[in-house]
C-alpha cells in the first residue's frame, strides 16, 4: 500500500519540503542538500571503515539506515535522502559494479547489442530488497517534520555509466553508439528505463515520500539527443510513476541542461525543477519557477569557501525565489573537503 503520508488522507502535506513540492510558497523555504551524507561527515568516515565495500554498505540496512539519518540529527534538515546510489540499478540489471577508492566507480564495459538483449528487468525489486528495506526504517526513524526523499538516475546518465565503465571525459563510447546505432542504444534506454520504474516504484511503496531523477550527464547532449535520450525516457517514467502514485512528487535534476531546461520541464511533467549552479537564479524565477517549484542551487564550492563569499549568494538565492515555490539545496553534491563548520553556518542563515 502507498504510504504517500498525510497527502491522501488530509488533502494536502503538512511536512514543510512536501508542501514547497505542492506548489506552495513557504516564509522560509525548506532545506536539504545533495550528497548530505557522505565523506565530509566525520562520522561517516568512521561508519564506511565498517563495510568491506560501498555496495555492501548501500546494501547494509542498518549501515544504509545510520548513513541517511547522520546529517539529519546534525543539521535538521527538511528532507533526508535515501542512502544509496544511482549505480544499484546496473547492478540489479546483472552487470558488475565496483568502486575503487579515489577513483571512483568501475562498471562492467557494455559494448555489444547481444548484452543489451540479455538485460532483465525480473527480479530488479527483488535484487535491490535491502534497499526497500532502508526506506522503511529510515521513515519509521525520522522526526515528524522531515520528508523522506527516494532517487535513481536518469537513463541516459546510467548508460553513460554502464558504456563507458565508469566517469568519462567525453562519453565518446557512449555518444558513438547513441548516435550511431540508435535503435539498439535506444534498447538499452528502455531497459534502464523500466529498471528504474520499478525501483522509484519499490521506494515509494516502502514509504519514499517524494523522488528524485539524477540526470548528472545531461549537459553533454545536443538538443535533438537530449530530446530523445533524455526527455523521452524521463517522460515515460513520470507517466508510469504519477499513473501508480499520484500523490508523490518527482524532481527532475538534469544537470548542465542549459537552455533544454524549460523543454525538460514542460515535456517530462516532472513535478519540480533541481538547478543546477550555472543556472541564473533570474532567469531561472522567470521562465521555470512558473511552470515548477524550483530547487537549488549555491555552488558546492561556495560551501567548501564559505565565509561572506557563501553569505553572499545564500541570500541572492534565498532573495531571487522568495516569490514562488523553492527549496533551497545547492547545485550539486557537497564536496567531501567541505568544513562540517560551514554546513552549519549555511543551516543557521536558512533557519533565518
Ligand atoms: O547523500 C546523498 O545524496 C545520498 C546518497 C547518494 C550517493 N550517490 C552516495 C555516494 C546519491 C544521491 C548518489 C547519486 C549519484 N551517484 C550520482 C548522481 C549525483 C551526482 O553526483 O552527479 C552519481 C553520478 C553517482 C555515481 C557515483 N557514486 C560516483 C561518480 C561516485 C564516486 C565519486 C565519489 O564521490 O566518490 C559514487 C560513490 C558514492 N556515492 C559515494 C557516496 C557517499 C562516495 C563513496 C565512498 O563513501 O567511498
Amino acid at each position: 500500500m502507498e504510504r504517500g503520508v498525510n497527502v491522501k488522507r488530509t488533502g494536502a502535506p503538512t511536512k514543510p519540503m512536501l508542501r514547497a513540492l505542492a506548489g506552495e510558497t513557504l516564509a522560509r523555504p525548506p532545506f536539504w542538500l545533495m550528497r548530505q551524507a557522505g565523506r565530509y561527515l566525520p562520522e561517516y568516515r568512521e561508519l564506511r571503515q565498517g563495510a568491506a565495500s560501498f555496495l555492501d554498505f548501500c546494501f547494509s540496512p542498518d549501515r544504509a539506515t545510520e548513513a541517511t539519518l547522520q546529517p539529519i540529527r546534525r543539521f535538521g534538515f527538511d528532507a533526508a535522502i535515501l542512502f544509496s546510489d544511482i549505480l544499484v540499478v546496473p547492478h540489479a540489471l546483472g552487470r558488475a559494479v565496483g568502486f575503487r577508492e579515489g577513483e571512483g566507480p568501475v562498471l562492467e564495459k557494455l559494448r555489444q547489442r547481444e548484452e543489451v538483449d540479455a538485460l532483465t528487468c525480473d527480479g530488479v525489486p527483488e535484487r535491490l530488497a535491502p534497499v526497500y528495506e532502508t526506506v522503511r526504517r529510515v521513515r519509521k526513524a525520522l522526526p515528524a517534520e522531515t520528508a523522506l526523499i527516494g532517487f535513481a538516475g536518469g537513463p541516459w546518465t546510467v548508460a553513460t555509466y554502464m558504456v563507458e565503465g565508469g566517469t568519462s571525459r567525453d562519453f565518446g563510447a557512449v555518444k558513438r553508439w547513441a548516435f550511431g546505432d540508435a535503435e539498439g542504444f535506444g534498447v538499452l534506454i528502455e531497459h534502464i528505463a523500466a529498471a528504474t520504474i520499478e525501483h522509484l516504484s519499490a521506494q515509494i511503496a516502502s514509504g519514499a515520500e517524494a523522488v528524485q531523477i539524477f540526470e548528472s550527464w545531461a549537459g553533454v547532449l545536443e538538443a535533438d539527443a537530449f530530446r530523445r535520450l533524455v526527455i523521452a525516457p524521463t517522460r515515460q517514467i513520470v507517466t508510469s510513476l504519477q499513473a501508480r502514485h499520484p500523490h508523490v512528487p518527482i524532481i527532475g535534476f538534469p544537470r548542465g541542461a542549459g537552455l533544454m531546461y524549460r523543454a525538460y520541464v514542460s515535456e517530462t511533467g516532472v513535478n519540480a525543477i533541481g538547478l543546477d549552479s550555472a543556472v541564473p537564479c533570474e532567469v531561472a524565477r522567470k521562465t521555470l519557477q512558473s511552470l515548477a517549484p524550483v530547487q537549488g542551487n549555491l555552488d558546492p564550492m561556495l560551501l567548501l569557501v564559505g565565509g561572506a563569499a557563501m553569505e553572499r549568494a545564500v541570500g541572492n538565492i534565498v532573495h531571487a525565489f522568495k516569490d514562488g515555490p523553492f527549496v533551497f539545496n545547492l547545485g550539486h553534491g557537497v564536496l567531501p573537503e567541505t568544513p562540517v563548520a560551514n554546513v552549519a553556518r549555511l543551516v543557521e542563515i536558512l533557519r533565518g
